[in-house]
């Protein structure tokens, strides 16, 4: 058997989904006919405390549709290092004419960062948005506290600039602080959040906001391509993993940490996971994509993830036999 651990979004839909799926009520939604839909929106709505939610095919989606809400062409969006929205959009805020610059290290930033990137003069790009990523998908899955992210987020708007929260992984970091989902979204304006990445769905995104915000996102929605018809068949799926996955998104993190925590004890470089990424570095000699190679041979399969680190990712579809099976192999190669 493969144990898979290139990413959490590599999860087959459970039988029970499955049902659930082919059971689901559905209509038009490009009309708002789609009363699965409607129900997923209003639950995710009220998980990040949120007046109204958006559902779309993807993360990507989400995140370039909040670009286009929040910022025109020749605005600036804040990020921190090694974003998504960045490095993994294919190029999609260049294409809408807006530029970013980078603050902060390994991805998380500090009000003081933030400062420097509000200009005065007329003649420097205009901050329009500030965005963060929880949990930092090239950070390893770390996690921003809620008392970071609204200091962040206060003195954004203090600033004249929106918020935006790449939530594709808030569900992990809710439980790994401890607080609600709806904690860690306060003070943004708009979220995304994924039902494709641990939770196990096969497909879907939402962003979420205020009333006027989603309906603003609708029409954006559309005009990407995004609009979508008996859309409740993907819903019901996004939906029983909203309702049935995320209390157990508790076990990856436990697997991550006994993952990781082996690769250290065999001698190699290994970063604390919070959640449910672990990155590690092959022995000095071997190289992250020889090293995947070779895992690849005997049946586990990892991301190389930049020039020194390998990514490891565990998910629904992971057990302890899996990991036990990762950890022997891992470790020889
Ligand atoms: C942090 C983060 N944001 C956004 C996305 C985009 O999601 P999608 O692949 O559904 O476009 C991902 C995907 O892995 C991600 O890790």
């Amino acid at each position: 058997m493969l144990v898979d651990l290139r990413s959490d979004t590599v999860t087959r839909p459970t039988d029970a989904m499955r049902r659930a799926m082919a059971d689901a009520e559905v209509g038009d939604d490009i009309y708002r006919e789609d009363p699965t839909v409607r129900r997923l929106e209003d639950e995710v709505a009220q998980l990040l405390g949120k007046e109204a939610a958006l559902f779309v095919p993807s993360g990507t989606m989400a995140n370039q549709i909040a670009v286009q809400l929040h910022c025109a062409p020749g605005d600036q969006i804040v990020v921190g290092e090694h974003a998504h929205l960045v490095l993994y959009e294919s190029g999609a805020m260049g294409a809408a004419g807006v530029q970013h610059t980078v603050v902060g290290r390994g991805g998380f930033f500090s009000p003081r960062d933030l400062e420097g990137a509000f200009a005065p003069a007329y003649y420097e790009p205009r901050t329009r948005l500030v965005a963060l990523e929880n949990t930092h998908n090239r950070a390893g899955g770390r996690v921003w506290r809620p008392e970071e992210s609204l200091a962040i987020c206060e003195l954004a708007h203090e600033r004249g600039a929106r918020t935006h929260l790449d939530g594709a992984r808030i569900w992990h970091a809710a439980l790994a602080t401890n607080v609600s989902e709806a904690v860690l979204a306060r003070g943004f304006d708009t979220v995304s959040a994924c039902f494709s990445k641990g939770l196990g769905a096969p497909v879907g995104s939402a962003i979420a906001g205020s009333r006027e915000l989603v309906h603003e996102a609708l029409r954006v929605r559309k005009r990407m391509g995004g609009g979508m018809r008996q859309s409740g068949i993907v819903a019901a799926g996004a939906l029983h993993a909203l309702l049935h996955h995320r209390a157990r998104l508790l076990d990856d993190h436990g697997r991550a940490r006994r993952l990781a925590d082996a690769l250290r004890d065999a001698g190699l470089e290994t970063v604390a996971p919070e959640t449910n990424i672990v990155l590690f570095s092959p022995r000095p000699g071997t190289s992250p994509l020889e090293l995947s190679e070779r895992a690849k041979r005997e049946g586990v399969l990892v991301s190389p993830f930049g020039p020194t680190a390998v990514r490891a990712v565990t998910h629904l579809d992971v057990d302890d036999a899996s990991i036990a099976r990762a950890i022997e192999i891992l470790v020889r190669a």
